[in-house]
């Protein structure tokens, strides 16, 4: 940090841009095997907040691999840098009055204690898509499931590295057991009282 000098004070403030947007930022943060259903909660999420006239944004594990952190692997060193700029990036949007939905496996309680505490714990409301492994293995939407069993896929979290499931997240789903519309109600449930602006 030597010779940086980051100015925040003359720049319009979060309070500015969410009364701008008539809405509060917050982040929500999904995180569960590959194939759970993340993605496709936090899009069904959007479209709905979406029509409620609520400004959001996904970000979402193989997108931003490919951009952004399109140097980084499946390491721990590299998931823990991944989730570090995701962090840091998701900070940006909530501070700007945006709800940020982040779709990453994000496996481990220490990755997961690092994204809280970078955005603040106050802003960070966490979704485990607790979907079993068995169910994600028979989707299987990207191949990757079979690819790790034959050895062709090294680190695949589930099979041949680590998932820790969250210990006290402010919501559990399991696509495997409820509907992708119910799975959404579930979501809305826990953010829209913590997005309208009183
Ligand atoms: S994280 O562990 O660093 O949070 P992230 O969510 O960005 O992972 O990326 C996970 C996605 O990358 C998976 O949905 C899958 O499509 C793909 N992927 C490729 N290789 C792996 C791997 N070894 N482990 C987990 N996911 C992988």
């Amino acid at each position: 940090m030597e010779n940086i000098y980051p100015i925040y004070d003359q720049m319009m403030t979060r309070e500015d841009k969410e009364t701008l947007l008539g809405q509060r930022g917050v982040m929500v943060w999904f995180t569960g095997l590959s194939g759970s259903g993340k993605s496709t909660v936090a899009m069904g999420v959007e479209r709905e907040l979406h029509r409620r006239g609520i400004l959001c944004r996904i970000l979402d594990g193989d997108n931003i691999r490919a951009g952004i952190n399109n140097n980084l692997g499946f390491s721990d060193e590299d998931r823990r840098e991944n989730i570090r700029r995701i962090a840091e990036i998701g900070k940006l949007f909530v501070q700007t009055g945006i709800v940020t939905l982040a779709c990453f496996v994000s496996p481990t309680n220490e990755i997961r204690q690092m994204a809280k505490e970078i955005i603040g714990e106050e802003d960070f409301k966490e979704v485990f898509v607790s979907t079993p492994i068995e169910e994600c293995e028979r989707r299987d939407v990207k191949g990757l499931y079979a690819r790790a069993r034959r050895g062709e896929v090294k680190n695949f979290t589930g099979i041949s590295a680590p998932f820790e499931a969250p210990e006290h997240p402010d919501l559990s789903i399991d696509t495997s057991q409820l509907s992708l519309e119910e799975s959404v109600n579930e979501v809305l449930r826990l953010v829209l009282p913590t997005i309208r602006q009183s």
